[in-house]
């Protein structure tokens, strides 16, 4: 099984991520996850990638999109995997296209988590990781808007997008998800 989850920053996408990769037993991949290691561990992508989360901006597409090619190879993907946080602009969506017509993979489904602008920041605000000022947040949000809204547009139009509220208990997000997919 091959999933995409999309959302605006704080819309709970690590959060259901946990419970789903258990569920369908699936690798969780979570591009900020990778790259916040790679910062950790101060790597050549890592240097180059901090100044762009910094800003709450994307990190440039070829990066991201060498990490993730590189990712799938191995042999914990081979069951499917849960993208997280990819694709975030169009170029990242065509070449996962291109990626997963390679190894005549099929996408099953984006699911999409949506909350209220406001309700983001207030969860967001509440966490405290090194992005979540409020002047980095508003830029991400602004960045969600306006490059990874047409992501969600593209895959649209493929009739592959389940709209779920991500606002509620953490429990009944995560069986919606599931009812979605069944
Ligand atoms: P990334 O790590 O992907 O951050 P993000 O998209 O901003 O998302 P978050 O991790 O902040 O939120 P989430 O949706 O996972 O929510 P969570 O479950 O944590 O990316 C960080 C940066 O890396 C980007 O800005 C960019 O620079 C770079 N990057 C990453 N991927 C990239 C890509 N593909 N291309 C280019 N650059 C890339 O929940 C948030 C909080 O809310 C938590 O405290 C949680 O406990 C709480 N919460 C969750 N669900 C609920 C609920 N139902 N009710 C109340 N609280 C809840």
């Amino acid at each position: 099984m091959i999933l995409i989850l999309i959302g605006a920053p704080g819309s709970g996408k690590g959060t259901q991520a946990k419970y789903l990769k258990e569920r369908y037993k699936i690798t969780h991949l979570s591009t900020g996850d990778m790259l916040r290691e790679n910062v950790g561990n101060a790597t050549k992508l890592g240097k180059k990638a901090n100044e762009y989360m910094q800003r709450g901006e994307l990190v440039p597409d070829k990066l991201i999109i060498d990490m993730i090619a590189k990712r799938t190879l191995k042999e914990d993907c081979k069951n499917g995997f849960l993208l997280d946080g990819f694709p975030r602009s169009l170029p990242q969506a065509k070449a996962l296209d291109e990626m997963l017509g390679k190894k005549e993979l099929e996408l099953d489904a984006v699911i999409n988590l949506i909350v209220p602008e406001e309700e983001l920041v207030r969860r967001l605000l509440g966490r405290g990781r090194a992005d979540d000022n409020e002047e980095t947040i508003r830029n991400r949000l602004k960045v969600f808007n306006e490059q990874t809204s047409p992501v969600l547009d593209y895959y649209r139009k493929q009739n592959n997008v389940k709209e779920i509220n991500g606002t509620g208990a953490i429990p009944k997000i995560r069986e919606q998800i599931i009812k979605s997919l069944a």
